[in-house]
């Protein structure tokens, strides 16, 4: 077979680890043939690809980002876009395809598999929100990198008796921020799943203090209070329908300063959340969930995507992942909820 991978949505750590696994044994063991799509669904829509064989993709294991690049292209908000691809796809030679990507990227996966198109989808999102996966890669190296920030950020708090709002990426998914929270030692947690009461963030923060140690409170960007908004950097929205978050970190620690009189600041971690290389951890998920998904190809599994359940790695159908987003049940929320204040 001819087989075209592609990368879309957001990009994260790990993405290049899947795109070797699938094709070094995809060659060794199978003899297929690959072509690299560019830019997500962009690729196949225009025709843009690239040669994907056992020499591109030597040395990209510990390399993040993509090497076929991404973009947020929905080709079904432009016009002939199925059609499109079906075209493009046939004119390279290319059977099937294996999509990696989060909720839109799958999404458009999960309805071209019912428009007759072969493919297999590869979860990843840092933001850990898809369904019918324990995890998905991405999500362990930004944990990574929120908690060693947060450690870092205890140490000046506390050299300036200040209150340190962090605020993390997640999009309406709060497990980055309960995740780097807890394993951080902040002292709140503020998730997009459980809107919050400024007054008794405000008590913790002034609790902390008391005990002689500064706040850090970590907020998720699509966490909102009681009686308010998620707050945006603009209006606009994507082809998938998605506004831009970011902002509540900021509103926070203004509240905060003005509520306990203590000097109160902001760091808004980003996309350095999403660059660099992939833990250990995300290594081995994004090469297993790789391997599974080239026999899944191999096999003519079509409709599938991969998935990681307890310790195995297993296929579930495409549509049952996209269903609904995975948000942090409440109970898992109580158990962050015991540290807040001490
Ligand atoms: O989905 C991954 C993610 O990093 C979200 O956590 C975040 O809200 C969004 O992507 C940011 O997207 P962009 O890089 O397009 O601004």
């Amino acid at each position: 077979m001819r087989i075209g991978v592609l990368t879309g949505g957001g990009d994260c750590p790990g993405l290049n680890a899947v795109i070797r696994a699938v094709v070094r044994k995809g060659v060794a063991s199978y003899g297929h043939e690959f072509v690299g799509f560019r830019e997500g669904w962009r690729g196949p829509l225009e025709g843009i690809s690239r040669p994907l064989g056992i020499a591109e993709v030597r040395g990209i294991l510990p390399r993040g980002g993509t090497i076929l690049g991404s973009s947020r292209t929905n080709p079904f908000k432009i016009e002939n876009g199925v059609e499109r691809i079906k075209e493009n796809l046939a004119a390279q030679g290319v059977d099937a395809l294996i999509a990696i990507g989060g909720e839109d990227t799958l999404g458009v996966a999960t309805k071209l598999h019912e428009l007759d198109v072969k493919v297999v989808g590869v979860p990843k999102t840092i933001d850990n929100d898809l369904g019918a996966t324990d995890y998905t890669f991405g999500f362990d190296t930004a944990v990574n990198i929120a908690m060693e920030a947060i450690d870092r950020l205890h140490t000046t708090a506390e050299s300036h008796h200040r209150t340190l709002v962090v605020e993390v990426m997640g999009r309406h998914a709060g497990w980055i921020a309960l995740h780097a929270g807890l394993a951080g030692g902040a002292n709140v947690i503020l998730l997009p799943e459980r809107k919050f009461d400024i007054d008794q963030v405000a008590g913790y923060v002034e609790k902390r203090f008391q005990h002689q140690y500064a706040p850090i409170v970590v907020v998720a960007e699509g966490a909102h209070p009681l009686d308010g908004q998620m707050v945006l950097q603009n209006q606009e929205v994507d082809s998938f329908g998605h506004v831009r978050l970011g902002g509540i970190g900021q509103w926070l620690a203004e509240q905060l300063e003005a509520k306990t009189g203590k000097e109160a600041r902001t760091v808004v971690l980003g996309h350095i959340q999403r660059g660099g290389t992939p833990s250990a951890f995300d290594r081995v998920l994004a090469t297993r969930l790789g391997l599974q998904a080239i026999d899944a190809a191999h096999e003519g599994d079509w409709g599938k995507m991969v998935a990681l359940q307890s310790t195995d790695i297993v296929r579930v159908p495409l549509a049952e992942a996209t269903r609904e987003l995975k948000t942090v049940p409440l109970e898992r929320y109580a158990e962050a909820e015991v540290f807040f204040g001490s």
